[in-house]
């Protein structure tokens, strides 16, 4: 009888475990929160063991992936742009004058995620429809299997191939109306390929507006306010955004210690820690309670094997004042319940003193990842905040 009871009583344990994660009484919905929050943790789990069979990490995703399919107001079709695949949405209403664009660089820690998931899909069809724009959503080679700065040059080289006077008359697109635009990993190479175009003499066409949504934005900090007052949040913990960054650069175990002990910054760049200094940079409310103590410098070979964490490319927050002062037109949006809230914080504070008009929205019951959260799949409210206001129209 008791090895019934056992029996029972070991499996009820373990879904205990993985459901239960307290969600902040702010956020709404918290149960569905948290089914969601287990379905990623048992995902997370098991995706090493995929991995050592020569899989993907995260083949429950898979579900995810819906086809290119047109209706009666968009064309959407697979193409590649410069060999990296690319979904493009084309409104199907014919238009007297040329439309804008937006192009679109999805999340997924540069581990996962695709422009053919559905959330991703549904958010193309919202843009073209709500802002009757070409939408142009990129893909790009993931870890573990590729490395920074694949990532990085994926996103740039399908940037390159659009940006040319034949390409956007093709589609119809003004090239004074584009914007770059990117949730988490996909902010973070928003912003750094926003940063990159500004000196590329090849390219003569200007982005009129870049929008980082819940971006991370530097890997030297790891103690920010938002990572110690979230390192157990749901979606996106500490330790995970350490193990993502860390394996943007490497699988080598060591860089995701470093990091997770946030020592991993070598004594020769301490000159950088200026440009992610919280204490200088974010503002009063944000800082409260918490105490900034200089960082601890880490050891040397770590940085020299990977030196991609210290590259402006991966960590935009880096870029001196005369780069980030000839950026444009910034959105910037930021959820209280993240870890990466201070990062984009902080870019805020760095661009609005380099005199860069940037519009900053809050999201107080915010989580990581709410963007997709608002999509018909999971229907969450406090998604539905970046998709009715963050791309204004213009
Ligand atoms: C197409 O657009 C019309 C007008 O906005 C809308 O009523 C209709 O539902 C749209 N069709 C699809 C398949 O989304
Ligand atoms: C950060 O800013 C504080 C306050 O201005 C200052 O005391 C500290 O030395 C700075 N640290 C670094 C590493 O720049």
């Amino acid at each position: 009888m008791w090895k019934k009871s056992l029996c029972l009583l070991i499996p009820c344990v373990l879904i205990a475990y993985y459901c239960y994660t307290p969600v902040p009484d702010k956020i709404e919905q918290q149960w569905e929160l948290m089914m969601i929050w287990s379905f990623m943790r048992i995902q997370m789990h098991i995706a090493p063991l995929f991995e050592m069979l020569g899989f993907r990490p995260f083949p429950l995703l898979e579900i995810l992936v819906v086809p290119p399919t047109s209706d009666e107001n968009v064309t959407v079709t697979d193409t590649l742009f410069n060999n990296v695949p690319v979904r493009v949405f084309v409104p199907k209403q014919k238009s007297s004058t040329l439309r804008r664009a937006v192009f679109y660089i999805h999340g997924g820690g540069w581990v996962t995620g695709s422009a053919a998931w559905d959330p991703y899909d549904e958010l193309g069809r919202w843009m073209v429809e709500r802002l009757d724009a070409v939408v142009v959503s990129t893909d790009y080679r993931l870890s573990p299997q590729y490395h920074f700065p694949t990532q990085f040059e994926d996103v740039y080289d399908a940037l390159r191939w659009f940006l040319r006077k034949k390409v956007l008359a093709e589609y119809g697109v003004d090239p004074t109306r584009i914007c770059i635009a990117g949730d988490s990993a996909g902010g973070n190479l928003a912003a750094a390929v926003n940063q990159k175009l500004l000196n590329d003499p090849e390219i003569k066409i200007k982005v009129k507006i870049q929008s980082l949504i819940y971006a991370p934005l530097q890997a030297l900090d790891m103690d920010l306010p938002s990572y110690q007052e979230n390192s157990h949040m749901v979606i996106v913990k500490k330790q995970q955004m350490a193990e993502v960054w860390s394996r943007y650069f490497t699988s080598d175990k060591a860089l995701y210690e470093a990091m997770v002990a946030n020592q991993h910054t070598p004594v020769e760049s301490s000159h950088l820690f200026k440009f992610v200094n919280w204490s200088t940079l974010l503002p009063e409310r944000f800082k409260k309670g918490h105490v900034y103590t200089n960082p601890i410098h880490g050891p040397s070979e770590l940085a020299k094997k990977y030196p991609g964490f210290l590259d402006v490319r991966a960590s935009p927050l880096l870029a001196d004042d005369s780069t980030l002062r000839r950026l444009p037109l910034t959105h910037i949006l930021t959820c209280q319940y993240d870890v990466l809230r201070d990062d984009g914080l902080m870019y805020l504070s760095r661009l609005r003193a380099a005199d860069v008009q940037v519009a900053h929205e809050h999201v107080e019951d915010g989580f990581h990842g709410i963007l997709s959260f608002g999509s018909s799949l999971l229907n969450f409210r406090a998604g539905f905040v970046p998709r009715g206001d963050c791309i204004k129209e213009r």
